[in-house]
């Protein structure tokens, strides 16, 4: 890589690359993508690795501290997680302002980025000690503020998270179960939320984690940045998109109607794309896709739902797709999302939580982001540059 710094300090020379295509905007040593070859790592353990011998909460550990957990590491951990996983009331109320049909994702931009009023006890965090316990507050907190926008947004009283539970049931739980009853965990469906948790829970620069690093860089406080990250995963072309496959997937309505949506993906005048395909890095496949394949077929079968017919389109959809000259040429693959809003559908969630479950997920991956700019003393404030098109000099006539 070349240094553009020397380059614009001693010649003046910028550099224009809109969207980023290729400039790295930070060293990290946190996940390490080959989009060549699929291959996703998070602190150099394969993902497939992780996605079978680990748990989320493992995981996190890994991606925060840098090393998986011994068991008196994940112990202590969870120990950790108990204790800064419930909302104050306060917080609980702050949801009653929110018009009930809000999209669970304004609801989640609104409440984290209000915490940063909540806990003015944490202001220094030039001291490691804050630090972990924003980034821990965060983690803990995101899947009962994930869970209570879905209650909210049906009338349901909020339920306490249960700390006898692992992470995924007890969001579970939170989620599904009625209050004053007791809420019976299917451990297959418990596991498959554990796995998708994992495959979303970090994927390097991508623009909500981009997003959070760039917030940071200004100094701004912790609960702020992740709720810009949110903001921005919300977006149909980032986290959005698995609610968007599903939408999709019903649109085209029957394996007959496959070769037009074919057709119409490859049409530059319109604007249909196969959502759930393509990715900015992966230019072979995404690793994470036919790990989520798998869990949907295993869990669909499960569930006694294996004739589901968006998963018989989503199916063959990806076989036409990657046998056509137009996806092959463009490297255009299914990504993370193809199968996951299926996944999560059958699992029971409403399609509007599928980006705020991705959002509890990829809490793991922004606040050690977070974590890993505020330790860098060499990255000051983020401040892109850019090419200017607009009017010459010119001045006001008053007519
Ligand atoms: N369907 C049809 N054509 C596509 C698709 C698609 N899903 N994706 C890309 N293309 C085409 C583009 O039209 C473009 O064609 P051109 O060369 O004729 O102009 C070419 O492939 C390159 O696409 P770009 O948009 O330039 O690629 P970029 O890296 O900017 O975009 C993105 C990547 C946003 C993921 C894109 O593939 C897309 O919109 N996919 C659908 C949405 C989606 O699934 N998003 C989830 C991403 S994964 C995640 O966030 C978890």
């Amino acid at each position: 890589a070349i240094d553009i710094r020397q380059l614009y300090q001693n010649h003046g020379l910028l550099t224009f690359d809109p969207g980023f295509k290729s400039t790295a905007s930070c060293k990290s040593s946190i996940t390490y993508i080959d989009g060549d070859q699929g291959i996703l790592r998070y602190r150099g353990y394969p993902i497939e690795e992780l996605g079978r011998t680990c748990s989320f909460t493992e995981v996190t550990h890994l991606l925060i501290y840098g090393e998986l957990p011994d068991s008196a590491g994940l112990t202590s951990f969870n120990h950790t997680i108990h204790e800064h996983n419930l909302l104050h009331e306060q917080v609980i109320s702050f949801y009653r302002g929110f018009r009930r049909d809000a999209h669970p994702m304004a609801v989640m931009v609104g409440v984290v980025g209000a915490l940063s009023a909540f806990y003015q006890d944490l202001q220094d965090y030039s001291q490691p000690d804050q630090q972990m316990k924003a980034a821990i507050r965060l983690f803990a907190k995101m899947p009962t503020i994930a869970a209570a926008s879905y209650t909210y947004s049906i009338g349901r009283p909020a339920r306490y998270p249960d700390n006898r539970l692992d992470y995924a049931s007890n969001l579970l739980q939170m989620m599904f179960g009625k209050p004053n009853e007791a809420y019976e965990v299917d451990p297959v469906i418990a596991k498959a939320l554990d796995l998708i948790l994992i495959l979303h829970a970090d994927h390097e620069q991508n623009a909500s984690t981009s997003t959070v690093r760039m917030a940071a860089s200004s100094g701004a406080n912790p609960f702020a940045c992740i709720a810009s990250g949110i903001a921005t995963l919300w977006g149909p072309a980032h986290g959005g998109a698995n609610e968007a496959v599903l939408n999709m997937l019903e649109e085209i309505g029957s394996i007959e109607n496959i070769p037009n949506a074919i057709r119409r993906a490859k049409d530059r005048n319109d604007p249909f794309r196969l959502m759930g395909f393509g990715h900015r890095v992966y230019k072979n496949h995404d690793p994470r896709s036919a790990i989520i394949r798998d869990m949907t077929k295993s869990v669909l079968k499960h569930l006694n739902m294996e004739d589901d017919p968006l998963l018989a389109i989503a199916l063959e959809l990806e076989r036409v797709a990657l046998s056509d000259a137009y996806f092959i040429e463009k490297k255009l693959y299914p990504n993370v999302d193809f199968y996951s809003g299926i996944l999560l559908s059958a699992m029971g969630f409403p399609r509007r939580m599928f980006t705020a479950l991705f959002a509890v997920a990829r809490t793991s991956g922004w606040v050690s982001h977070w974590l890993e700019l505020k330790n860098d003393t060499t990255h000051g404030i983020d401040r892109p540059r850019q090419l200017y098109v607009g009017s010459s000099l010119r001045h006001v006539e008053r007519r």
